[in-house]
């Protein structure tokens, strides 16, 4: 194979001949290709895009890289939901136990923050002692007991999505939809699920900011699940601000635990009933289930138990769950204020992931250590009237400096004005029969 040429054509448009895209990765994971040929593949596929024929062929190729949960004869349905990623989404923590609790598994493999958004794993990892990097074996395992595991990808799983995704993270080629797609969807086909649901951020803090580009990677996704026999639904949600109050690891378990005891910010208890529904659906068929059971698992505190079992079962403090102040908690806070009368009419979810990277609560360098402690609460949403002296936003910081410098990033996050236009929170259902608009 001569690497050069594969570049070349992609280069100027042409699709590989069959066998190509299989034989490149191959050669990639084993490291028989270099990272500078890779990357100019990568790049030439971010102008160029791929042909469904030569998507499917890379979605094969990555997801036999490595090794997959088995399930043959398990008698459950399996589900899992996956962000495209966001701010201040913590929807997987409640998810994940309420779902378990209706009799569906839930073996949900997540990611850490990237750029600007958070990741699942450094949220759990901020309560003592929670393991995230279990084997397939304890995840099966785990998932037979109690029906619920979240972990990240181990070294067997997908392989060739590890490696092909640390190196786009820093070429500038992770901005392509067939890269996401197949990145995303190799990795939870090898969850051998039966039914998946996208959450597909839409706005200025996703990786694809623009709609009508966020339908087509949802399309584009769902066509590449329902080819593989799991049932993938994807809804659009806004993330032109960030999803509830708490940004930040610690901050958002605490809300994440606030919400399975009842008392979640309402958009994030919003957006976390719109794809609990849809996870039933996917789980059970078009019966599905509705809104009322999922409230009711977190009233009766049946999902919070749940939550608690898989916080012992994997090593955390479950104390957390009745104590939220157990959590790690940054030693500076300090209040934004309002300046004046006025209307929130937007904050900015990009600069508030920055901020977050920049107080220490993610990463710059894919090796950095991130500090659970730190972030934002932002207990206020576009459209909101505010007075002046009115808290806007409370920094949690390691030290005086960067608490002062995450206040000047958040002046510049939080706009005041006159007329807030925010996007619907769920704003379209995308399925393989079409996208239906919905009015939430
Ligand atoms: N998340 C992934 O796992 N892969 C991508 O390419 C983008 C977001």
């Amino acid at each position: 194979m001569m690497i050069p040429r594969l570049i070349e054509r992609k280069r100027d448009g042409h699709a590989l001949e069959p066998g190509e895209w299989r034989e490149l990765i191959g050669a990639y994971v084993a490291s028989r290709v270099p990272d500078y040929q890779m990357a100019a593949m990568a790049m030439a596929v971010v102008f160029q895009g791929l042909t469904p024929d030569e998507l499917n062929e890379l979605v094969d190729a990555m997801l036999t890289s490595g090794d997959r949960l088995e399930f043959t004869g398990y008698p459950m349905a399996r589900v899992d939901k996956h962000s495209i990623g966001g701010v201040g989404d913590k929807t997987s923590l409640l998810l994940a136990p309420l779902i378990a609790c209706c009799g569906l598994a839930v073996p949900m493999i997540s990611g850490r923050g990237l750029g600007h958004t958070g990741g699942t794993l450094d949220k759990l990892e901020s309560i003592a002692g929670f393991r995230t990097g279990l084997s397939l074996a304890e995840a099966r395992s785990q998932l037979d007991r109690l029906g619920v595991v979240m972990l990240g990808q181990t070294p067997e799983l997908v392989p060739a999505d590890r490696k092909l995704y640390a190196l786009r993270d820093v070429t500038g080629t992770v901005e392509s939809v067939p890269l996401i797609a197949a990145s995303i969807m190799s990795k939870k086909l090898a969850e051998d699920l039966t039914g998946l649901v996208l959450d597909i951020k839409t706005g200025s803090g996703a990786f694809i900011t623009d709609p009508v580009q966020s339908r087509r990677l949802a399309e584009t996704m769902i066509a590449i699940g329902e080819a593989h026999g799991c049932r993938t639904i994807g809804l659009l949600t806004a993330m032109d601000r960030p999803l509830g109050f708490a940004c930040g690891n610690a901050l958002e378990a605490a809300e994440a635990i606030a919400g399975l005891k009842g008392d979640g910010p309402a958009d994030l208890m919003e957006v976390t009933y719109a794809l609990g529904v849809e996870m039933l659906r996917v789980g059970r068929g078009e019966a599905g289930g509705g809104r009322r059971e999922l409230e009711n698992l977190i009233e009766s505190g049946r999902a919070l138990q749940k939550f608690r079992e898989m916080v012992e079962a994997q090593g955390g403090d479950p104390r957390v769950v009745d104590d939220p102040a157990r959590l790690p908690r940054a030693p500076v806070q300090r209040p934004l204020r309002s300046p004046e009368d006025g209307t929130v009419v937007r904050i900015e979810p990009r600069a508030v992931g920055h901020a977050i990277i920049r107080l220490g609560g993610g990463r710059a360098k894919a090796d950095d250590v991130v500090d659970p402690a730190v972030g934002f609460v932002i207990p206020v949403k576009p459209g909101q009237r505010v007075g002046r002296g009115q808290l806007l936003a409370t920094v949690h910081a390691r030290d005086d400096a960067s608490a002062e410098a995450a206040l000047q990033s958040l002046r510049k996050a939080i706009h005041l004005g006159e007329r807030a236009n925010p996007w619907p929170l769920v704003s379209h259902r995308i399925s393989k029969a079409g996208v239906e608009e919905l009015s939430s």
